[in-house]
């Protein structure tokens, strides 16, 4: 059997701003689900194709297979989604993000406005800050559930989870802005700096 096996990581994010441990607990739980799903679906699509099964005719090995974007995606984005926040914040933007951010955003400021604005869509799914590997662009996007809008190939830079099960224990449906400020005193600025400069954008190894 040659198939990666993903194990969950940890996060040790107890004590932040505005988003309690309550909800940290349920939500790493949420993601354990997801990695164990990955690896669910990663087998079995891997014995129906060792037993020469694979069929886009055939509805249990095509909605197998259109799952897997939706297990991968949950899985992935959560984990930078926690690796990109620590209690009360860490570090500042530096030199190079702020550069990246005066060209595509026009600043900081315009660019903090507007990824709140895509974090306050309405539907579920995530606000992502992704850079064009071959341009350097910066873009805001929002992705529903996990994995519709993902722009391929594209660096997250800042991954912030707004499904409502994200805050839903802390504040109520409407108001998610205030998540969404809370989330921003979180951010951990020294791992998306890191981000930023490391041409692979990996997440970190479990
Ligand atoms: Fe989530």
């Amino acid at each position: 059997m040659a198939q990666t096996s993903y194990k969950p990581k940890e996060f040790k994010l107890s004590g932040l701003n505005g988003i309690s441990d309550q909800t940290l607990e349920m939500h790493f739980s949420l993601y354990q689900g997801y990695v164990k799903n990955t690896n669910l679906l990663t087998e079995m699509i891997f014995e129906l194709t060792q037993k020469k099964g694979a069929s886009g005719k055939d509805p249990a090995y095509a909605e197998l297979t259109r799952r897997l974007g939706f297990e991968y995606g949950g899985m992935v984005l959560h984990e930078y989604y926690f690796e990109n926040l620590v209690a009360k914040g860490k570090g500042d933007p530096d030199k190079e993000i702020k550069q990246a951010m005066e060209k595509s955003f026009g600043g900081l400021e315009n660019w903090q406005e507007a990824f709140t604005a895509v974090g306050e869509m309405r539907g579920v799914g995530w606000a992502i800050l992704y850079q064009d590997p071959a341009t350097q662009q910066l873009s805001n996007h929002f992705i529903a559930l996990h994995q519709d809008g993902v722009p391929s190939g594209f660096k997250p830079i800042l991954v912030m989870d707004v499904w409502e099960h994200a805050f839903m224990l802390d504040y109520k449906p409407s108001e998610r802005g205030k998540y969404i400020e809370a989330f921003l005193v979180n951010t951990n600025w020294e791992v998306v700096n890191a981000r930023l400069k490391n041409p692979a954008a990996a997440r970190a190894a479990a």
